[in-house]
């Protein structure tokens, strides 16, 4: 019999923490590896599971290990309502890139120019899995891999491809970057392959990604207001690409 909490600290440094009960869930349907999970309550947690989540309630069943509630206060930063909590494998770099840079692509790829805010971060790779983008790419210092930024994304980097590039290395396809000084985002299709750049909460887009980028586009946005925050600005935008003009999820 393997202990869970020895794992937990051997794996703890090179895995991705999976905080609460509704992360551990989404890893599972999008296939992440998940070598190690523990629950304080695990009848609550297998309760929750025939509740919200019966497709992932055999491989839950077989995860998790119940733990007494101090240890499992003593694995994680911050104790989750669920007391649930896994470590999962993150996938490799390599096979990120290659999804990244393949064409024909039938769904757009997300850029974030320098990212300062983790939540922000974290539910634009909500968003980006919950539309079937290809994936999220970050430039700047930030992880798009932070713990806090896997907790704001509720374990969905694993329905995406979520790396950090440099805007020199940015996957191919038409660079679309959104500024309030861009044409109007409802007047254009934005295609399958478009690579849709966001600026940073506090600067905006940098001068080497608008030096790079083929079209300027707007969000419609009445006079006197300054702009959106960053992650509605995605959702704006990726709305438009998939009620235009997407397949069907
Ligand atoms: C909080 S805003 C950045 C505000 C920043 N002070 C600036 O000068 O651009 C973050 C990013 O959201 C996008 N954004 C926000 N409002 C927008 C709008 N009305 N039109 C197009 N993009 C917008 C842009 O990509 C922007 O760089």
């Amino acid at each position: 019999m393997t202990d869970p909490v020895a794992d937990w600290h051997r794996l703890a440094a090179t895995t991705v923490l999976l905080d609460g009960f509704h992360a551990l869930k989404h890893a599972l349907r999008f296939g992440a590896e998940v070598p190690v999970a523990v629950t304080a309550d695990r009848t609550a947690a297998l309760a929750l599971a025939d509740e919200l989540a019966p497709d992932v309630r055999d491989a839950l069943a077989a995860l998790l290990t119940e733990v007494p509630h101090g240890t499992y206060t003593s694995l994680v930063p911050r104790p989750h309502p669920t007391a649930v909590a896994a470590l999962a494998v993150r996938p490799s770099r390599e096979s990120h890139l290659a999804r990244l840079a393949r064409t024909p692509r039938t769904a757009p790829v997300v850029v974030l120019d320098n990212p300062r805010n983790l939540g922000n971060a974290g539910a634009v790779i909500r968003l980006a899995a919950g539309l079937g983008a290809t994936g999220v790419v970050t430039t700047g210092t930030v992880d798009p891999w932070h713990p806090t930024v896997v907790r704001g994304g509720a374990g969905l980097h694993f329905a995406t491809a979520v790396e950090r590039l440099t805007v020199g290395e940015l996957p191919p396809g038409p660079l679309f970057a959104l500024d309030p000084e861009g044409d109007d985002l409802r007047g254009v299709k934005l295609p399958d392959d478009a690579v849709l750049a966001f600026g940073s909460e506090r600067a905006g887009l940098s001068p080497e990604l608008r030096a790079r980028a083929d079209h300027l586009l707007s969000l419609p946005m009445r006079p006197q207001v300054s702009s959106y925050n960053l992650a509605t600005s995605v959702a704006m935008t990726l709305y438009h690409w998939s009620a235009g003009f997407a397949a069907p999820l």
